[in-house]
């Protein structure tokens, strides 16, 4: 990755983690730009000062290693605040995320989170979702067949992801990934949401409605833009 787009992801990170405060309950997102929030949290909480829970194993493993706090999840968790990245934001702040295959438990962790922040290098935003990468729904195996084919005759353009060695990529949670490409532009972000989590055996899409309060953008100058929701969540 170019070393522009790494300081982007960087700043945007740091900037995101100075809302934190000690105490905080905090869950951590997970991907390239998270990992970034991760070390920066890592670096001004080293004792302990704030309780983690993460939405992958390999953020888990990440936060373990530079020595953050990090539980299993609880049935009454909540959280203060969620620092995540996303795979493309829309102008309404909606999203597309799962690139790194974590949607299910990041989705679950945003929805418990009071304020969700979501940090992004420019190449990020989109005029609609779809538009930049394929939006991922998680699957079960046993139906993974099913959902491709009825998604195709809605007129989607479904693809089994793939792993490393060419076999199909498994989740943390064991299912598979569909990455879906619309016929169209995806001008109505919930319907979209909606269409692709309907046929049975689908776990959870990997568009994000209304889950973001905050969205930082970070440029390779170390300049940071900060847009926020204004009408609160939907
Ligand atoms: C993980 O499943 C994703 O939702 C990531 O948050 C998203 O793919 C962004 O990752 P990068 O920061 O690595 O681009």
């Amino acid at each position: 990755m170019p070393v522009d787009v790494e300081r982007a992801k960087a700043v945007a990170a740091q900037r995101a983690t100075e809302e934190v405060r000690p105490g905080m309950r905090v869950a951590l997102g997970t991907g390239t730009t998270a990992a970034y929030a991760v070390r920066a949290l890592a670096e001004r909480f080293p004792r302990a000062a704030i309780d983690c829970v993460a939405s992958s194993r390999a953020t888990e493993a990440l936060a373990a290693s530079v020595g953050l706090s990090v539980r299993p999840l609880r049935g009454d968790d909540r959280f203060d605040l969620m620092i995540d990245g996303a795979d493309e934001v829309s102008p309404s702040l909606d999203l597309t995320k799962g690139g790194g295959g974590a949607l299910l438990r990041e989705k679950l962790l945003a929805r418990l989170s009071q304020k969700l922040v979501i940090v992004v290098d420019p190449s990020k935003l989109v005029r609609y979702l779809g538009e930049r990468v394929p939006i991922p729904i998680e699957v079960v195996p046993f139906a993974r067949p099913v959902v491709a084919h009825l998604l195709e005759e809605r007129g989607y353009r479904p693809r089994l992801r793939e792993g490393a060695a060419g076999e199909p990529y498994r989740t943390d949670n064991a299912n598979e990934i569909l990455d879906v490409r619309p016929s169209r532009p995806a001008v109505d972000p919930a319907a979209l949401d909606r269409d692709l989590a309907e046929p049975t055996g689908v776990v959870e899409t990997g568009v994000f409605v209304g889950l973001a309060t905050q969205v930082v953008v970070g440029h390779a100058d170390g300049r940071v833009e900060e847009r926020s929701r204004s009408a609160g969540r939907g």
